[in-house]
């Protein structure tokens, strides 16, 4: 079988095309599926570049989705031919976040799913929503299910809120979609005034271009007659945690997301205080929470937004991609 590995050093340039022995039949309790796409999250893109250390030869990408081709001994949620979605965190059913960190998440601590094969536990996986492809259900497991859990599973929004989001990547257009879907005003950002307009086009309520406003948090408040919102979508990290809670009501909700701007900084804590904010850092999701998305995203209608498609051996062109900032949503992988 065709895979993508990450040789040494970690470099978009080393990301080789290689064939590897096709993986053993399921063992009792395991699922083998045939990948079709996968998705490409910031957090794939710091794997390959080496910000995040990880072994030699690993197969990156946390997301993928495929059909079941064959199933173990004693497995019944899932049947041949069934279209299956990956989980982030292979071992977090439910509950609280798992110890550990990345050390078993796909494309990183272990091999992912840049892969045309792959065997593992049932428990791996979940149904993808009725109807989706596969591209549109390997946005899922990270993006779409990180947005869903700021948003609900973490108590953030709840109709007639208003939410922030930042920026077109990901986690920010299915945080769009999810919070319109709910019933929230939404105030969207992004460098781009073209991507604004496609923003609006999806329902945004207030537009911002956070390069041409770099104070946007006293703009927040204006739009919202100086209360601010009840949620923000924090994903920029130290470089816009303080606008965020600039923006936020009193006693509102920061889900602190993201490391775009780095992975340390000065927080104001006298402006969390006075506000009296609720920050809550988040990694993605458990298994049960990405069941609940697949039901809201059904019983909404919601579909992905999908940037290019691009072919497993043209992955590091897809990174390009990204790096390049010019996407709009998510970028594809078909394998
Ligand atoms: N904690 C978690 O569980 C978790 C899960 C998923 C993602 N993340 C993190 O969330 C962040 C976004 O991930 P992603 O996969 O959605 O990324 P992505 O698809 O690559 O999107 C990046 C987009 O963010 C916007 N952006 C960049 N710098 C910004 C800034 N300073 N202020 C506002 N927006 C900015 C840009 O949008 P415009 O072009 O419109 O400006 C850019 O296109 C990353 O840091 C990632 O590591 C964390």
């Amino acid at each position: 079988m065709k895979a993508i590995q990450l040789k040494a050093p970690a470099s978009l340039d080393n990301l080789a095309l290689v064939d590897l022995p096709d993986p053993a039949a399921p063992g009792p309790g395991e699922i083998a599926v045939r990948l079709r796409a996968s998705s490409l999250n910031y957090h794939d893109y710091a794997v390959v570049k080496g910000m995040i250390p990880t072994a030699e030869n690993r197969i990156p990408m946390s997301d993928g989705a495929g059909e079941v081709t064959a199933v173990g001994e004693g497995v019944s949620d899932f049947a041949v031919g069934d279209l299956v979605v990956s989980t982030f965190f292979p071992d977090w059913l439910d509950g609280v976040p798992p110890e550990g960190g990345f050390k078993r998440v796909p494309g990183d601590g272990i091999d992912g799913y840049a892969v045309e094969q792959a065997v593992g536990p049932a428990t791996s996986w979940t149904r993808a929503p009725k109807g989706f492809s596969a591209a549109e259900a390997a946005t899922l497991t990270c993006a779409g299910l990180t947005a869903w859990r700021a948003l609900f599973a973490d108590g953030c929004v709840k109709p007639g809120d208003t939410v922030l989001v930042q920026g077109t990547g990901g986690v920010s257009i299915f945080a769009l979609q999810f919070a319109k879907a709910a019933g929230a005003t939404v105030i969207a950002t992004s460098s781009s005034n073209d991507k604004l307009e496609r923003l609006k086009e999806m329902g945004a309520d207030h537009l911002i271009n956070y390069k041409e406003v770099e104070a946007w948090g006293p703009k927040v408040l204006e739009l919202t007659g100086g209360k601010g919102v009840d949620c923000v979508v924090e994903i920029g990290g130290p470089g816009t945690l303080d606008q965020s809670m600039m923006a936020t009501r009193i006693g509102g909700h920061v889900a602190l997301i993201g490391v775009l701007t780095g992975f340390a900084g000065p927080v104001q804590t006298a402006l969390l205080m006075a506000k009296n904010l609720r920050v809550q850092g988040l990694t993605v999701g458990s298994r049960a929470q990405q069941l609940d998305m697949i039901a809201a995203i059904e019983a909404n209608g919601i579909r992905p937004v999908l940037d290019k498609h691009f072919p497993l051996a043209d992955l590091a062109d897809a990174f390009r991609h990204q790096e390049s900032g010019q996407h709009f949503g998510k970028i594809i992988v078909d394998i």
